[in-house]
């Protein structure tokens, strides 16, 4: 059954991964993105052009897109400053509280009465450091924490409407932005004991095929052998 599917950051990283495996399986993709350039080669339905950053703008984006019929919403888009406490400038910690906590809040109030319609899904890609939160992880941290309690709240609203709500916590996967955490602290890295981000996009598809007598409310993914992130001594 095709289904309406949008995916956030769905130019590169895992939300790429995950637009081209649900595109090839015959879903219907609405891909986000800052800009259309960021979506070339992609197969997509509909783009949403956004800048997270900038949540103020996601009502007219959103409005723009025409969205009535919403099957799922991934919330995928994000960013990881990295970085203690005393060297994390406000600026910083704006830019991740808003583009991993206000934006996906934002975005899906917008989009309730299309979920709603659809008796949807909504799925929140958080973090491992959704749920413990170690050392220049602080503004990440917060932002993914943040990022369950607005699953939670959602989930508990919406049930009665049928919009079904799930938080996924991968440890780590093998894009731009673990090698990116891995230089900021100075860690070692091989890919080749991260998770591909095929595998966290097979795992999210597999949790919107979930019976629809079920819901998935959280899973964590890490992988078999991971190198943890440690400063190199
Ligand atoms: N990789 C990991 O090990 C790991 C582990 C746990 C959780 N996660 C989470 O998994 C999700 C995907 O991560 P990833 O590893 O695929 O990251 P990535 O490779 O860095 O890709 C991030 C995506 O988010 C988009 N994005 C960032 N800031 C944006 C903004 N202001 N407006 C619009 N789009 C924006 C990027 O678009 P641009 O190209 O325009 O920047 C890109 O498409 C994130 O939520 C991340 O926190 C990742």
């Amino acid at each position: 059954m095709s289904r309406t599917i949008l995916v956030t950051g769905a130019g590169r990283g895992l939300g790429r991964t995950l637009a081209e495996l649900l595109s090839a399986r015959g879903d219907r993709v609405i891909a986000h993105a800052r800009d259309e350039d960021a979506l070339k080669g992609l197969p997509y339905a509909k783009a949403l052009i956004a800048d997270l950053s900038r949540p103020e703008s996601l009502a007219a984006a959103a409005e723009a897109a025409g969205i009535d019929l919403l099957d799922a919403l991934v919330h995928n888009a994000g960013i990881a400053h990295i970085a203690t406490v005393g060297g994390t400038e406000l600026e910083r910690w704006q830019d991740s509280l808003t583009v991993n906590l206000v934006a996906p809040a934002e975005l899906t109030r917008l989009l309730l009465p299309a979920l709603r319609n659809a008796r949807g899904h909504v799925v929140f890609v958080n973090s491992g450091a959704g749920l413990v939160a170690g050392p220049k992880w602080s503004s990440y941290a917060a932002s993914k924490h943040g990022l369950r309690a607005l699953a939670d709240s959602l989930r508990a609203e919406e049930k009665a409407a049928g919009v079904r709500v799930t938080s996924v916590f991968p440890s780590h996967f093998d894009t731009d932005m673990q090698r990116h955490v891995r230089e900021r602290h100075d860690s070692d890295y091989d890919p080749r004991r991260a998770t591909s981000p095929d595998s966290i996009a097979a795992t999210i598809a597999s949790v919107l095929d979930a019976p629809s007598d079920m819901v998935i409310n959280e899973l964590r993914v890490e992988p078999p052998n991971p190198l943890p992130i440690r400063p190199r001594s």
